[in-house]
Parts: C-alpha cells; sequence; structure tokens
C-alpha cells in the first residue's frame, strides 16, 4: 500500500488498484482529500493494472463537499478536476459506496463508469436543503441515469434513496453483501476488465433524456404538483430548470455551463446564506457549552409515557421507532383504548403510504404496552408526562413519579411552559427533572425543547440530547421561563395580531402578510384549526373578545364549520362578513376609528416584538445561542427556512433599523414594545445577534458566510 497523502492511500490487489479515502468523520471531499484524489488516479490510471475501485473507510463514503472548509480560502485541485480525471481513466473505475453518497461525494461517484453498495448505503443530492444544487455536474448527469422524473424528485426532495431503490433505478449496478464491499467490489471490477467492453460515460449517455425531448408537460406537471412544497423557495426551481437545460442543452458542456451558473447564483443569494446558516445552527445546538462531549450518558432502555391523548400516543410512537419499549399510562382504560387506537391508525396510515410494512406496524405496536397504573413506570429509565396541563395536576403526578420511579430515573415534563422548577421541588430529586417539550403531531415534528430546571443534572442533560437525535429530533435547550422559546416568543406575536385587528386590520389580512412573508399560516388561521375554545370557559365568558363572542355564538373554529373564517365543507376558509362585523362592533364601542393598516406595518408590528422577545431570552440566558432560538422556530413553528430564523432576520434587517421602529412604536403604543437592553447594546457596539456571546467555552465556530471554499472548489467547472 502507497500513502498518497495524510487521507488518501492506494494499493494494488493484484490487476485492481484500490484507491481508500480515510478523512473523518464523513470524508468530505476536503482540499485534501481532492488533491488526494487526484494523484491516486493519475499514478493508478499509470500503473500495471486493469481496473480501479475507490473506497472509503470509516462510516461512509463520500458525504459532500467540505462543509467545513466554506470559510477558508480556496485551495487544491477542484471537484470538476478530481471528476474529469477519474471520468477519462482509460480502465474502469468502480466506486464502491457504504454509509451516504451525498452531493459532491455522489457527483464525483457518478463520473466513474460503475457503481457498487452494501444494501445499507443510501445516495442522494442534499443540496436543496443548503438552497443550493448539485454544481458538479449531478443534475446534468443523474436524469442520464434515472430518466427526468426521478431525478427531478431527488434534487428537489434532497431525500436518501436506499441502495435497493437506488439499484431499481440504475443509480448502482450491484448490491453487495453487507461488510465484504472492498472484495466485492475489487471483483466487480476484475469481472468487467475481463469483458473489455467499451466504457460506458455517464455523460455521453442521453438515451433517458432523448424520451423527455418534446414532453414539457412533464415539468410543468411537477411543478404544479409540487407548488406548495416548494412555495417561496428559490432552489427547488432553480433544481428543476437545471434539469431542464440537461434535456434541452446542445450539449453536455452546455448543460454544465448553465448548471455552474444557476450554482453561483444560489449560492451568492440570500436564500442559500439562511439555508446554510440553519445547517449550521441545527448542529451547534447540539453544543452545551457546560455539558462537555464526553458527559456520561444515563441508558434509556425503557421508556414510561403518562397520558396516551394525541400528544402522549405521540411521544409513545418516537420511541417505538427506533425500537425502545414504551410503557403508556392512562387513568380510563376508554382513554387508553382510544389513544392506542391512534397509534395503530397513524402507522396504518404511514404503512398505506408505503412508508412502514405490515410486519413493522405489528412490531411498533407490540412495543407500546398500555396500562392504567402508574406503578408499571417502576421499571422504565425515562418517563415523560404528558398531562393536562395544570400545575396542581403536574405536581401530584411528579410525587406519585418520585415515590414509584427507580433511582435514576429521567423524570420528564412535557409541559409547554410551566415552571419546571416548581414541579421538581416535589421530588427527592430534582436532578432527575427536565422538560421535554414535545410538539404536536408528536410524531412529525422535528423540534424538542430540552428544558434544563435549576438542580437538572448534566448527565441528564446529556441524555435527553442525544436521545433526541436517537429519535429523530432536532433539540435546542431552554431556561425556565414562561413559555420557554418558542411560546414565549409566540405570545407577543399573538398579542400584536390581535392588536392589529383591534385597530382596523382584518384577520385575513394579518395572516396574507406572514402567509406571504413564508409561514405556513397566519396566527387567526392557526386559531381556527387548533380550536377558539382552547382554554376558553363557557360560565366566564362575557364577549370582552373576539375570540370569547365567537365562541359565544358557537364559532369555536374548523370543527364548528366557523371561527374568524367561514368554512365550506371542504374545511377551506373564506373571510367572513361576521367576524368582520363583530370586529367593526368593537372598534364602534370603544369609540375610536378603525384606520387602514399597512402590510408593512402588520409585518414589523407582528415580527419585531418577537425579535426584541428573543432579546431578551438571551439576556436572561435561557436560550444559549441566538441561532438556538432560530432553530426552535424553523423547526417547531414555521419559520420559513429560506429566512434563516427570526434572529438571523433581525441580523439581515440590520439591529439599528429594528430597534428604531421598536422605539417608534413604544411611543405610539406602549411599554409593549419597549427594546431588551440587549437589543440596545448590541445596536451601540455596532454587533449583531450573531456576535453574541455569553460567558461561555468557545465551542462554537462561526456559523456564517462559507462561501469562499464553495466557490474555489467548484471554480474550475
Ligand atoms: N462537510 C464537512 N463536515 C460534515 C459534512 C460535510 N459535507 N457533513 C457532515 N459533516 C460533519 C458534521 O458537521 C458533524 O461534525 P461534528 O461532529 O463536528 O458536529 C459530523 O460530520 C457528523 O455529522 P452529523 O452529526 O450530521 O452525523 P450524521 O451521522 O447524523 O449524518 C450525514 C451524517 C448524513 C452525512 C449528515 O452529516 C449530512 O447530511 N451532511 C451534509 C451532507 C450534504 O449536505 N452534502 C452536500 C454538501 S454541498 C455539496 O456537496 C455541493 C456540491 O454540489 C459540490
Amino acid at each position: 500500500m502507497s500513502v498518497i497523502n495524510s487521507v488518501v492511500t492506494l494499493a494494488h490487489e493484484a490487476d485492481v488498484t484500490v484507491i481508500a479515502i480515510d478523512s473523518p468523520p464523513v470524508n468530505a471531499l476536503s482540499a485534501d482529500v481532492r488533491d488526494g484524489l487526484y494523484e491516486g488516479f493519475k499514478r493508478a490510471i499509470a500503473a500495471d493494472t486493469k481496473a480501479i475501485v475507490l473506497i472509503c473507510q470509516g462510516r461512509t463514503f463520500i458525504a459532500g463537499a467540505d462543509i467545513a472548509e466554506f470559510d477558508a480560502q480556496p485551495r487544491g485541485v477542484s471537484i470538476p478536476q478530481v471528476q474529469a480525471m477519474i471520468e477519462s481513466s482509460p480502465k474502469p473505475v468502480i466506486a464502491a459506496i457504504h454509509g451516504t453518497a451525498l452531493g459532491g461525494g455522489l457527483e464525483v461517484a457518478l463520473c466513474a463508469h460503475h457503481r457498487v453498495a452494501v444494501p445499507s448505503a443510501r445516495l442522494g443530492f442534499p443540496e436543496v436543503n443548503l438552497g443550493l444544487l448539485p454544481g458538479a455536474g449531478g443534475t446534468q448527469r443523474l436524469p442520464r441515469i434515472v430518466g427526468v422524473q426521478k431525478a427531478l424528485e431527488m434534487v428537489t426532495s434532497g431525500q436518501h434513496v436506499p441502495a435497493k431503490a437506488a439499484l431499481e433505478m440504475s443509480l448502482v449496478d450491484e448490491i453487495v453483501p453487507e461488510g465484504q464491499l472492498r472484495q466485492s467490489a475489487i471483483a466487480f471490477a476484475r469481472k468487467v476488465a475481463a469483458q473489455g467492453k467499451p466504457l460506458v460515460k455517464v455523460r455521453d449517455d442521453n438515451t433517458k433524456l432523448e424520451q423527455a425531448k418534446g414532453h414539457p408537460e412533464i415539468f410543468a406537471s411537477f411543478r404544479k404538483t409540487n407548488a406548495r412544497k416548494f412555495r417561496g423557495f428559490l432552489a427547488p426551481e432553480y433544481n428543476i430548470r437545471c434539469i431542464e437545460a440537461a434535456v434541452s442543452a446542445a450539449s453536455f458542456e452546455k448543460g454544465l455551463a448553465f448548471e455552474y451558473e444557476l450554482f453561483q447564483q444560489l449560492l451568492n443569494g440570500p436564500q442559500s446564506a439562511a439555508q446554510r446558516y440553519a445547517f449550521f445552527a441545527e448542529r451547534q445546538a447540539a453544543r452545551i457549552p457546560d455539558v462537555p462531549d464526553d458527559t456520561p450518558i444515563r441508558p434509556i432502555k425503557k421508556v414510561g409515557i403518562l397520558g396516551a391523548g394525541m400528544m402522549g400516543g405521540g411521544i409513545a410512537m418516537n420511541f417505538a421507532n427506533v425500537g425502545i419499549p414504551v410503557t403508556l399510562v392512562e387513568v380510563q382504560q376508554a382513554a387508553l383504548d382510544r389513544g392506542l387506537s391512534i397509534v395503530r391508525k397513524n402507522y396504518e396510515r404511514t404503512a398505506a403510504r408505503g412508508g412502514l410494512t405490515e410486519v413493522q406496524v405489528e412490531e411498533r405496536i407490540r412495543l407500546i404496552a398500555g396500562s392504567l397504573s402508574m406503578e408499571d413506570f417502576a421499571d422504565c429509565d425515562l418517563i415523560i408526562e404528558a398531562v393536562f396541563e395544570r400545575m396542581d395536576i403536574k405536581k401530584d403526578v411528579f410525587t406519585k413519579l418520585d415515590r414509584i420511579c427507580k433511582a435514576g430515573a429521567i423524570l420528564a415534563t412535557n409541559t409547554s411552559g410551566l415552571n419546571i422548577d416548581e414541579i421538581a421541588a416535589v421530588t427527592k430529586r430534582p436532578q432527575d427533572v427536565i422538560g421535554l417539550h414535545f410538539f404536536s403531531p408528536a410524531n412529525v415534528m422535528k423540534l424538542l425543547e430540552v428544558v434544563r430546571a435549576e438542580h437538572t443534572a448534566k448527565d441528564v442533560i446529556a441524555t435527553s440530547m442525544k436521545l433526541a437525535k436517537q429519535i429523530g429530533k432536532i433539540a435546542v435547550l431552554a431556561g425556565v421561563c414562561p413559555g420557554f422559546i418558542g411560546n414565549r416568543m409566540l405570545m407577543p406575536r399573538q398579542i400584536e395580531a390581535e392588536r392589529l385587528v383591534n385597530e382596523g386590520a382584518l384577520p385575513w389580512d394579518v395572516d396574507r402578510v406572514l402567509y406571504d412573508f413564508g409561514f405556513p399560516m397566519g396566527p387567526f388561521a392557526m386559531g381556527d384549526l387548533a380550536g377558539l375554545d382552547l382554554g376558553w370557559v363557557k360560565e366566564e365568558s362575557r364577549g370582552r373578545t373576539l375570540r370569547e363572542v365567537l365562541c359565544e355564538m358557537d364559532r369555536r373554529g374548523q370543527k364548528t364549520g366557523a371561527g374568524f373564517y367561514d368554512y365550506d365543507e371542504n374545511r377551506t376558509a373564506r373571510p367572513s362578513p361576521v367576524t368582520e362585523k363583530i370586529i367593526n362592533d368593537f372598534i364602534a364601542r370603544s369609540g375610536r376609528m378603525a384606520r387602514a393598516i399597512s402590510d408593512q406595518e402588520i409585518l414589523e408590528r407582528c415580527i419585531y416584538p418577537m425579535i426584541n422577545e428573543g432579546a431578551k431570552l438571551l439576556e436572561e440566558g435561557k436560550a444559549i445561542r441566538a441561532s438556538d432560538i432560530d432553530v426552535v422556530w424553523v423547526n417547531g413553528y414555521g419559520w420559513p427556512v429560506y429566512r434563516g430564523g427570526p434572529m438571523f432576520y433581525a441580523d439581515q434587517v440590520g439591529l439599528h433599523q429594528v430597534l428604531a421602529k421598536l422605539k417608534e412604536l413604544q411611543a405610539a403604543i406602549g411599554d409593549d414594545f419597549k427594546p431588551a437592553a440587549l437589543l440596545e447594546k448590541l445596536v451601540a457596539e455596532g454587533a449583531k445577534f450573531a456576535d453574541f456571546k455569553r460567558a461561555q467555552p468557545a465551542t462554537a465556530r462561526s456559523i456564517h458566510s462559507h462561501e469562499g471554499q464553495l466557490q474555489g472548489t467548484l471554480s474550475n467547472a
């Protein structure tokens, strides 16, 4: 074996040369990897062998361009130079894939003449999630192999295709036994070399593209079907255009040039900056400055959940999905049966869509054992209560848990805003108490707010963060305060939305502005969906607010066919003259005049108080960093990821401008808009939220602009 450089080696296995990359954690295409590959292929081509295998050590095949290098000055050979070297090899090159072949990694593999993979391997183009497109020929080569329709689906979804599906679409040539990738790839290479057929380059095979020529309806229908999903995003559309170009361009090179041009536009645009920021922000959120990575973890082999309602059932599914047995406890048999049947329905719906086999459905359901006795929590390692949101009930539950649960068990509450210190205080083990705030539907929503109470032990935090990842959630650590991060910031937005309506804006105006900004729906449509009677008590209702009046009229939201909006039988919302009249009456009674309110004012009054509340969370230490707040809003509250998050957005708008507007609103409306001290301070210093650091170890690396290297990596395209 010869060493090419620190990350690439070359070995001759009789008549086959094996080039291996060993660059943890994910064998990304760093400058060293690119240099090593270029030199390695040069030598392999010159060697007296008949074929070349490209393989990776460690957990995965190349997972893409090296994002960690994006900040640095470009150096070394570019990806296209490596690709050209591989593609022009006079002897067959076989890419041997395990783990994930993603982005630039798959683009390199597509320049090999053949690909083999183990069954657990997955292949994909996740660039769209970074607001980008595969910029090293991916949009041009992929449709030549898998056809236009599948290529469109892959590049716009970013999904990782399992090896079996990849084989069916000819993205890989053969699936080889797990654990025997190297020898199988060598054997495959020998077979190809022995056949001695002319080598086929993906770029030269236009058969599948020819089939799509003259069929613009493929693209039109794809755009139409996905319009809702792609709304507001640039990258999906740019990916589509590149695949259109693959079909219509006069040559492969012309298509490649078009792809490069659009890639540059995305890379230099605001959406990709926001989405790349969000990628790093998500990973950063897992780091807790005073809870080191090597903090011991408490083993979680069995989970108890109290409450089999929508929330409890959804939480249970998360654990069953990863093979962790759950004890689900309810007070009444009927409620337990109802909860378990909803879980079953959810799984069956997934199975009907092809997401699970019937066997898997049964396996998962078997992992969830129903019970009517909290005593059954005795052998659980983690217990999560998801009962009614009332302090007296929570205290009662935790008193019982303290008595029943074994020593060292983690006692978690799913409260969405109650004081966890107060809950923990009823136990003799406050160090074991933590908040695990799931979002509804808990089996679907990615966000988990992990709430650290005053006495929560570090290993309880570390265990919760790790467990979150295991069940596919994105966890953010929050401190105890009313509403934690998400709901606390939602509150001022709700107050402001209602105040705007009291001044003359209509609910559908407020909703439209926020929808156009990129939220999936506005606060009033959301209210109708959730039910206006949430927290409404009929006996105490006195027609004081719009919501109370609507509830008294039995307009309690979508479920009653009317709320802020009127609904038809398909639950399509229409602005309601009834609501409008109630609003006008309210305003008339107050003695004020309704006034015209601009969209800009609606937006600023809804968004800026949220930003201000975010600043307070930071100054109070309830959130570790501004990007954590953004992760909460993007993953739990529908903030459009192409706008990064409220704090990132504020940095883009300019904090001085946010501050000036808040001051103006404070003078006009009142102290609800009083700027946070931190905001004043940052503006005085000419700083941004991104610059904010509490006194904490410097674990964080910069999560802003990393264009440099990516631009450099591709510059020779
Ligand atoms: N470059 C550099 N580092 C990367 C990386 C990449 N492409 N992908 C992951 N990493 C790092 C992570 O930051 C993380 O580092 P820390 O341990 O320091 O936090 C480490 O590798 C492990 O990553 P995860 O925690 O995400 O591990 P996982 O096992 O859950 O997931 C993965 C692995 C599926 C590869 C996931 O990391 C991932 O999706 N990575 C991004 C892949 C991607 O987007 N590739 C396309 C890049 S853009 C491109 O290639 C443009 C082009 O067209 C040329």
